[in-house]
């Protein structure tokens, strides 16, 4: 493994896995805005280009910020690869998974989101590191079964389901390692983000829905889900980091809307029309069988599946009072989360 050398100028060094995602990159931004030194990992295969992006959006010279960054590439399963990753690290944020919904990822999303967590885990602990952050998300919190609507927090037993997303399974089972982690003395906190709102990649994770809207989609859920600024994810988990607050989850969540609203929300500020047509339960069963078979017939990822269409029906309301309540959290509002994510997206659709 190679390790480029970075400029000396820090007091703390920090660990940051996923930063080529939505999460990651906004976090290394928001870190490199602050004098510590930080080591980043990536694959052979990551695009570095979201993170330059990303880095533009708050630093007068991203390019002079990218250049702090000390990359090591490699294999988060490997144990040999991630005890030299996290040698020397004070502080590791552990936001990389697998987000998908495809039935045909299983396998690997256990593999990365579960196993991964175990060994970044495992090694963290042996490494002696101060603190540690578990990105894990709303999908690993418990939901009531047989219910329409249901309100959760940080306390709600999990259960496990048939309707269960294998992601969902995924993040709960890579949180479970979290919790080993912690009773084996590990220093940490874990964040349980919903819906992410930012500007990053619009053909991955969560950002995928403003380029659905620039593209016409017509249709809503009819459910309810919690939705968050990509910035105060991060901002929450470096604040939470730099507490002395450990053993404790998190729901960090601005505000609970219907998908309907926040279709709308994201079509008014594209200029685009809303969404027209709600997606009854019938609609939702034939639309992911339809879907799949094109998506086999393409060889392509579908765009919606079973999982994520009875997810859709259901109306969760996440409490954000503990995070409110424990650190006086301020979640910038939703609305204005979107208007500048869209501003984001319509600048980089004239470039
Ligand atoms: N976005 C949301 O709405 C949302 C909501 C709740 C929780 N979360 C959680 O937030 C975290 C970040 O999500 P995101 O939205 O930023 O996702 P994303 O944009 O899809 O980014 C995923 C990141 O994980 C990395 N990764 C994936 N597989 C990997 C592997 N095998 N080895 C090493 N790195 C790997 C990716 O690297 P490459 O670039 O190399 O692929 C990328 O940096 C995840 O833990 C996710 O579960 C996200």
């Amino acid at each position: 493994m190679a390790f480029e050398v970075p400029p000396p100028l820090s007091t703390r060094r920090i660990f940051v896995t996923g930063s080529t995602g939505l999460v990651g990159a906004h976090l290394l931004s928001n870190l490199l805005q602050q004098p510590v030194q930080v080591r980043a990992l990536k694959r052979k295969s990551s695009n570095l280009e979201i993170l330059r992006k990303v880095l533009g959006y708050s630093h007068s010279d991203p390019e002079a910020a990218f250049r702090r960054i000390e990359w090591c590439e490699g294999d988060l399963l490997s144990p040999e690869f991630m005890r030299e990753a996290l040698r020397g690290m004070d502080q590791a944020y552990h936001c990389a998974a697998m987000v998908s919904f495809d039935p045909r990822n299983r396998q690997q999303l256990f593999s990365v989101n579960v196993h991964g967590t175990a060994t970044i885990v495992d090694e963290a602990l042996k490494s002696g590191m101060d603190k540690f952050c578990f990105v894990s998300s709303s999908a690993a919190l418990g939901k009531p079964t047989g219910v329409k609507e249901a309100y959760i927090d940080e306390l709600t037993p999990w259960e496990n389901t048939d309707d269960l997303s294998d992601y969902a399974l995924s993040k709960y089972l890579a949180e479970q390692e979290v919790w080993r982690g912690i009773r084996d003395g590990l220093n940490a906190v874990v964040v349980n983000p919903p819906i992410v709102i930012g500007p990053g990649d619009w053909s991955r994770s969560s950002s995928k829905l403003f380029e659905a809207s620039w593209n016409g989609f017509r249709f809503y859920p009819p459910g309810i889900n919690a939705f968050v600024d990509v910035r105060d994810v991060v901002k929450a988990s470096i604040q939470l980091m730099n507490s002395p607050i450990h053993s404790e989850r998190f729901i960090v969540a601005a505000e609970n809307l219907s998908y309907q609203q926040l279709f709308n929300l994201i079509a008014d500020h594209l200029d685009k029309p809303r969404p027209r047509w709600r997606v009854s339960r019938r609609m939702g069963e034939i639309a992911w069988r339809l879907e799949w078979l094109a998506s086999r017939l393409a060889g392509s990822e579908p765009k919606i599946t079973r999982a994520t269409v009875t997810s859709a029906q259901k109306k969760y309301f996440f409490s954000n009072k503990k995070i409110k309540r424990e650190l006086g959290y301020v979640f910038i509002p939703i609305e204005q989360a979107v208007q500048e994510t869209c501003h984001r997206f319509l600048e980089e659709q004239r470039l």
